[in-house]
């Protein structure tokens, strides 16, 4: 984070959930791996409504608004105890909209270190995620706060309501992050993850429970750098979330091309409903597998 007297940046990472997205909501332990500095935001003093502008996004949030933007906006600031007139961000992003990667959450963070920063405050992580999640709160209705954790964090997590985020001490998994095109929605595909469980009192909580479980294995098989259990993990949490609607046909597509080229595992990340697919490979096949899912159609995201 950089600082003058009347501007100052804040900078925030991505994610991708490995395991656990979703089943996180209700409660289950998920694992996050951060992915360092995608967005900046510039915080500067302005007369008028404090505002955030994306210019690559199009996005022109005002606190005085009524969008969500504006909405996640207010939020935000309010949360940080600033001033809802006087203070203008602008911000740039790397991580593309609705993908699944956390970038509102992103954004979010990135604005709230500078904004502190502007403000000569320095805020301690659980506060600067406490704003983050009121931001999120009115993105996407009811955030577990694993993005919130995720995109200020660095490495790799393990996550949960419970207990928050802890970080392994484990090599970040070598992943290969691929956007199917389509947008996806978080708000949906998490109220319709939460309408399958309710329409589903016994099957619903038991697909629940071995995602938890999953996300359990999981932690263990990143502890003992077993990545081939790792990636038969990631297809079976793929084969829940399908079970619960939130896979589409081009995700299901992503994963299959993955697997087909070698690699070791394969699911969506993050909401899901659209949005990007990771896919778990060995070192030496990380090229073999990007080009298969190039060819097919799919565009590759920086992991
Ligand atoms: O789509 P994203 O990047 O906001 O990730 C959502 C992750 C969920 O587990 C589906 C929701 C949550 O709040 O944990």
């Amino acid at each position: 984070m950089s600082d003058s007297s009347d501007s100052a940046v804040g900078r925030a990472g991505g994610k991708v959930i490995l395991l656990g997205e979703h089943a996180v909501v209700h409660g289950a332990p998920a694992i996050a791996v951060c992915l360092e500095d995608r967005t900046e935001v510039t915080a500067r003093r302005r007369a008028g409504p404090t505002a955030l502008e994306m210019p690559s996004w199009g996005i022109c949030a005002r606190v005085d608004g009524r969008a969500l933007a504006d909405a996640a906006l207010a939020g935000l600031i309010d949360a940080l105890g600033a001033p809802r007139d006087g203070l203008s961000l602008c911000g740039e992003t790397m991580l593309p909209a609705r993908a699944g990667l956390g970038a509102s959450a992103s954004i979010a963070a990135a604005a709230a270190r500078a904004v502190s920063t502007l403000l000569g405050r320095d805020p301690s992580n659980a506060e600067l995620h406490q704003a983050v999640q009121a931001s999120e709160r009115a993105t996407h209705g009811n955030p577990s706060g694993i993005d919130a954790a995720a995109v200020l964090g660095a490495g790799v997590m393990r996550f949960s309501r419970a207990e928050g985020a802890v970080r392994l001490d484990v090599p970040p998994p070598e992943l290969v992050i691929v956007h199917t095109g389509a947008p996806g929605d978080t708000r949906l595909t998490v109220a319709a993850f939460a309408a399958r469980l309710a329409a589903e009192p016994i099957e619903g909580p038991r697909r629940l429970d071995s995602i938890r479980g999953i996300v359990e294995r999981g932690v263990d098989a990143l502890g003992r750098r077993d990545v081939a259990a790792l990636g038969r993990l990631m297809d079976e949490n793929q084969e829940q979330l399908a079970w619960f609607g939130v896979s589409t046909e081009a995700l299901d597509r992503a994963c299959a091309e993955a697997r087909a080229a070698g690699a070791l595992g394969a699911k969506l990340t993050g909401g899901g409903g659209g949005g990007c697919a990771i896919a778990l490979v060995r070192p030496g096949d990380r090229r073999r597998v990007a080009a298969r899912l190039e060819a097919a159609g799919f565009a590759l995201v920086p992991a």
